[in-house]
């Protein structure tokens, strides 16, 4: 079971190290893997904290290995940070800066060639949901961030609605579950072998155990809840029991 910890851009430096500190004296079991996703500036402080007893993953990679990409953080030096997994295609990335599945179809290459385990993401709007679009638009979503790459590789597929993402109207287990199928559908299509399928989206210490043991996910992404002390140790010792 995997918990990954999206601190997307809130917390400060200082305060991303003092929850690395936090979560490192958690109760852990081995079942469990915790990532933590902080801001890209705290990568190397926070892994010197956790050390290995706590997952490091980014929140975005760049597809180029090196070169003239102002501003851009390959694959390559993420795993000199100690990233052992990206989070990619996320969202708000689509929204704010207009990723496409082309780009995030190439991060994904970079990713699996640099053997750091994406994270994909990818979930439907309100409108899209409303019309009925869901399975088509997600379907698509897979299909074209794994354009080109081995049904061999292990991947991470994460299923967050947009309307659910830091809204507090987190999707209901059961329609979670629904589209836990249709994502199994897919990738048995694609005859993939090893995946894991996450659910994000207003998770928190009281729904967890739905998405996990009621709708069988294998892990959680979550936002908000991990990046406050009490919530995200709430959620661990519930997955716990
Ligand atoms: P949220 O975010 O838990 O705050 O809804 C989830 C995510 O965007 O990964």
């Amino acid at each position: 079971m995997i918990l990954i910890a999206n601190w997307k851009m809130y917390l400060s430096h200082a305060d991303a190290l003092a929850l690395a500190k936090e979560v490192v004296d958690f109760n852990i079991p081995k079942g469990l893997e915790v990532v933590l996703c902080p801001s890209a500036t705290a990568l190397a402080a926070v892994k010197e904290i956790v050390g290995k007893k706590v997952s490091l993953g980014s929140q975005n990679a760049f597809w180029h290995e090196e070169g003239a990409y102002t501003g851009e953080i390959s694959c390559t030096r993420l795993k000199e940070l100690g990233c052992s997994y990206v989070l990619l295609g996320h969202s708000e990335r689509r929204q704010y800066l207009d990723e496409k599945n082309t780009m995030i179809r190439q991060k994904m290459h970079a990713s699996v060639a640099t053997e750091i385990q994406p994270i994909l993401c990818v979930g439907e709007n309100a409108t899209l949901r409303k019309k009925g679009m869901t399975v088509e638009y997600v379907t698509r979503q897979i299909e074209a961030a794994l354009e080109g790459i081995e049904p061999t590789t292990e991947l991470i597929i994460a299923y967050e609605p947009i309307w659910a993402i830091g809204t507090g109207d987190a999707c209901k287990p059961t329609d979670a579950k629904a589209m836990r199928d249709e994502i199994e559908t897919v990738m048995k299509r694609l005859k993939w072998k090893k995946y894991l399928v996450l659910y994000g989206g207003s998770v928190d210490e009281k729904n967890v155990v739905d998405y996990v043991k009621g709708a069988g996910f294998d892990g959680v992404l979550v936002g908000g809840a991990s990046t406050k002390k009490e919530s995200l140790k709430a959620m661990i010792d519930a997955l716990l029991q």
